[in-house]
């Protein structure tokens, strides 16, 4: 399989950690911290010379100038969301797009005042949330709606998802889920759970913190109302790197939306003449608040450029084919202390697979990092591991459920 891969080759671009003795981890662990393309350095490099030889003239001048930088990743970024290029942009991190995207599409009333979320949705997620319901001087005990699994289930069934809405829509303001939850890796249908909760008159929004880079969007056509996401997982970013905001077209001159205003956010054309009126720029781009980070975006260029080159349809291609290697492996060696969570069918999850654990639990986990095997731990049972078709091989895929089943054992 990794003979005939048409992707093996991308491997060669990144850094893989090492073991102790010097060998290869076998990285499982994309969906957490993706690895460090070859060429990020290079890309810092330029814009740290560009800020030792220019000064503050590196915001106007030398090549891609830093004012209009962002600029550069919006083309490949509405590309991998399915967007318009006005409805995304590019800035801050996901929890604080999140505060910024519920500023203003977070408008809760008397009688339309509730936030659904999935049960064990992010625990950042969670936290914004209720604060925002706090923020409005509203109680989370009664705003603040838990979609959850059926009882003896992982995964949250999708009719569910739509009896709720259909039930309470009334009341909701806003449906917030994520696109790929973080726990299970179990997708949600973002374009049906969209349609639904129009339908009820609610806001919908996603956090596509495990879906950008690992599963194909399309933003636009789907229409929540916006997204957000972080681009240090499947987008390899880097630590932190900075995170990606979808607003949708409809919403691209809605003036009386309140909104979280900074100079960033200002219209660009006159933003150096430093008036006191805001004027936000039309998209998503009147969103932003802050200049940004350049040396963190900086590697985010070098990521999405192999993103480019690989495209996604090819590499949701071979995470289908690696994902289902691996459970095949895994179902094959079957342990009674073992049992993936992430539903079986292949169009309801990306390259994550969970697996719960009955016992030994996190001692199993560190014991397989020690030896070079990583994925990571999610209490109180989950053990994840995502084979990523841009760096992972089945061999990888391979090796890994040998050692796992060692372990285990
Ligand atoms: C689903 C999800 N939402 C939110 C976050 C928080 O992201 P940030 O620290 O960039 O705000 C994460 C981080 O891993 C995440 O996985």
């Amino acid at each position: 399989m990794d003979a005939g891969d048409p992707l093996a080759h991308f491997r060669e671009r990144f850094h893989f950690p090492k073991t102790e003795q010097g060998q290869e981890c076998i990285y499982l662990c994309g969906h957490s911290l993706g690895l460090q393309p070859k060429t990020s350095r290079s890309f810092v490099e330029q814009e740290l010379t560009k800020w030792a030889e220019l000064g503050v003239e590196g915001h106007f001048h030398g090549k891609n100038p830093w004012v209009p930088y962002h600029r550069l990743l919006t083309g490949q970024t509405a590309e991998l969301v399915g967007a318009e290029p006005s409805e995304v942009v590019v800035m801050n991190s996901l929890t604080v797009n999140l505060h910024l995207m519920m500023a203003s599409f977070y408008r809760p009333t008397t009688d339309r005042h509730k936030i659904v979320i999935e049960h064990r949705a992010f625990p950042s997620d969670q936290y914004a949330m209720a604060s925002q319901i706090r923020f409005h001087r509203l109680n989370p005990s009664t705003s603040l709606i838990e979609l959850t699994p059926r009882k003896g289930e992982s995964c949250i069934r999708h009719e569910d998802i739509e009896a709720l809405i259909e039930r309470e829509g009334h009341s909701i303001a806003l449906i917030m889920l994520g696109g790929v939850n973080y726990g299970t890796g179990q997708i949600f249908d973002m374009e049906a759970i969209t349609r639904a909760g129009h339908r009820k008159g609610c806001i919908v929004g996603f956090d596509l913190a495990h879906a950008a880079g690992n599963i194909p969007l399309a933003l636009h056509d789907w229409g929540p109302d916006f997204a957000v996401w972080c681009s240090y997982k499947y987008l390899n970013g880097g630590p932190g790197c900075v995170g990606g905001c979808f607003v949708h077209e409809r919403h691209s001159r809605a003036w009386d939306l309140p909104r979280l205003a900074g100079w960033w956010g200002h219209e660009e054309k006159i933003r150096f003449q430093m008036g006191p009126e805001f004027q936000p720029m039309a998209g998503a781009d009147g969103w932003q608040v802050s200049n940004l980070p350049i040396l963190a975006l900086a590697p985010l260029r070098a990521s999405m450029e192999i993103f480019a080159e690989a495209g996604m349809e090819r590499l949701r291609a071979k995470s289908t084919s690696l994902t289902g290697y691996m459970e095949y492996l895994l179902l094959q060696k079957a342990s009674p202390e073992s049992s993936i969570i992430t539903p079986r069918e292949e169009g309801r999850r990306g390259a994550q697979l969970s697996i719960r654990l009955t016992r030994r639990k996190r001692e199993l986990c560190d014991r397989l990092a020690a030896e070079g095997v990583i994925g990571d731990w999610r209490e109180p049972d989950i053990f994840r591991v995502a084979a990523v078709p841009l760096y992972n091989s089945y061999q990888d895929v391979y090796r890994f459920v040998e050692r796992f089943e060692m372990a285990l054992q």
